[in-house]
């Protein structure tokens, strides 16, 4: 059996931010809470040596010490790492003179667990010197296909996912959810009782993988439907929900305009679900739905794609696609089937057909890799980091 107790290797992300440093004089870190994002910069550092400084505006001190940041910024070399970025935002202004010394005696890697606020910021007053790289939690390759099972179930916030048992994994979500979720969002983003946010996050799970309904949640709530897309969106902005939105396909049918949302880690969807062990979660109605969401977001992880090339794709006569991802000409498909034994439906080759998909695969549980039609591939989730590159234009490829 493999032991987690100590640390995951995160080589490809390691790679990333480097790669990203070298070009960049600063880059962005950005993830969930709790993903593991000071880690990695601890690890990056090392890199620098004795040539690293790291500023935590968690702490008082820090966040005084960098409220007038030129001073102390000015005389460091190396790298500068400023852990906690959004909790204040006026730094971005200073730092762009910082970045603009030509050696450049420091490069600077910020971290940040509020996404609009630290790209939106960063971009506007640091454009062109400031590169994004968003931190998910543990992928199948990180932590090794065998232990799919266990990610599906636990999620891959790393303290889920390492925890000794499964009661203590569901512990840490339990409490993370109360804490980090609920402080952070009613700090930062939405004012609402804790006790809505709640029942905001329990609609959300019996929800998961649906089309979002704006003036269902709306009547749940007795607010507008602006209300509850704002709060949506603000879950969007902290990385704990995904909102695939629709894609529309030049051709003459309907086509459905809601977007599709998930609970992105799904040891929290099973948290929120209070379902506890994989044989627990096997009996629920929302397997399949949550079975979609881990595919998903590992998909669209192993193919390197960036939110805004995910979309979901469906018609009111009920063909769908899971997920479409489309870069430049590529348009790949990806069906979530939460069985062993897969079949081509016929709303897959219509997808195939009406989307013009370069390939469809079709992502099971089972063990076998085979050709269901040409153009659309069985493959088991154990294979899904297969999938790397596939993004990538091919040669010959069609222009349209
Ligand atoms: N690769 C890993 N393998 C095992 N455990 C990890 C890994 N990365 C992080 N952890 C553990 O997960 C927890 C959170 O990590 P870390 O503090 O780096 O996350 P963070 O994203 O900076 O969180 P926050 O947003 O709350 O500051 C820590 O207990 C850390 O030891
Ligand atoms: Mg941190």
């Amino acid at each position: 059996m493999v032991c987690w107790s100590g640390m995951i290797g995160r080589p490809a992300h390691l790679g990333a931010v480097r790669r990203l440093l070298r070009s960049f004089p600063a880059v962005a870190l950005l993830g969930a809470r709790q993903v593991g994002k000071t880690t990695l910069a601890r690890e990056v550092a090392t890199e620098f040596g004795g040539r690293a400084r790291i500023f935590d505006l968690e702490s008082d001190r820090d966040l005084r010490l960098l409220a007038d940041p030129e001073p102390i910024l000015a005389g460091l070399r190396g790298l500068v790492v400023i852990d906690e970025v959004q909790r204040l935002p006026g730094i971005f202004p200073p730092l762009r003179p910082l970045l603009d010394r030509t050696p450049l005696p420091a490069r600077f890697l910020l971290l940040g667990s509020a996404s609009p606020e630290v790209s939106t910021r960063g971009s506007e007053s640091l454009a062109g010197r400031i590169a994004f790289h968003d931190l998910d939690g543990l992928s199948l390759e990180e932590v090794g296909t065998p232990a799919w099972r266990r990610l599906w179930l636990r999620g891959g916030f790393p303290r889920s996912f390492t925890a000794r048992t499964e009661v203590a994994s569901r512990a840490w979500r339990d409490a993370f959810l109360r804490t980090y979720l609920e402080r952070d969002v009613l700090d930062v983003g939405l004012r609402m009782p804790p006790a809505e946010l709640r029942r905001f996050w329990l609609m959300l799970a019996h929800w998961h993988g649906q089309r979002w309904n704006a003036s269902e949640f709306a009547r749940a709530f007795g607010t507008s439907e602006a209300t509850v897309r704002r709060w949506l969106e603000t879950l969007e902005g902290f990385f704990a929900v995904r909102i695939l939105r629709p894609w529309e396909a030049s051709i003459a049918k309907r086509q459905v305009k809601s977007p599709k949302i998930y609970i992105r880690d799904c040891g929290m969807l099973h948290a929120v679900l209070d379902v506890g062990t994989l044989e627990q979660l096997r009996e629920r109605p929302q397997v399949g739905a949550s079975f979609e969401g881990f595919v998903v977001e590992h998909a669209m992880h192993a193919l390197g794609a960036r939110g805004s090339e995910g979309y979901h794709w469906a018609t009111p006569q009920g063909a769908e696609l899971d997920l479409l991802v489309v870069r430049g000409n590529r348009r790949i498909g990806i069906e979530a089937k939460c069985t062993e034994a897969p079949q081509v439906t016929r709303s897959m080759e219509i997808a195939m057909r009406d989307l013009g998909l370069d390939r469809l695969w079709v992502i099971h549980q089972g063990r076998d890799r085979f050709e269901m039609r040409p153009g659309i591939e069985a493959l088991p989730i154990t294979e899904l980091p297969s999938l790397h590159g596939q993004l990538n234009p091919r040669r010959g490829a069609r222009h349209s």
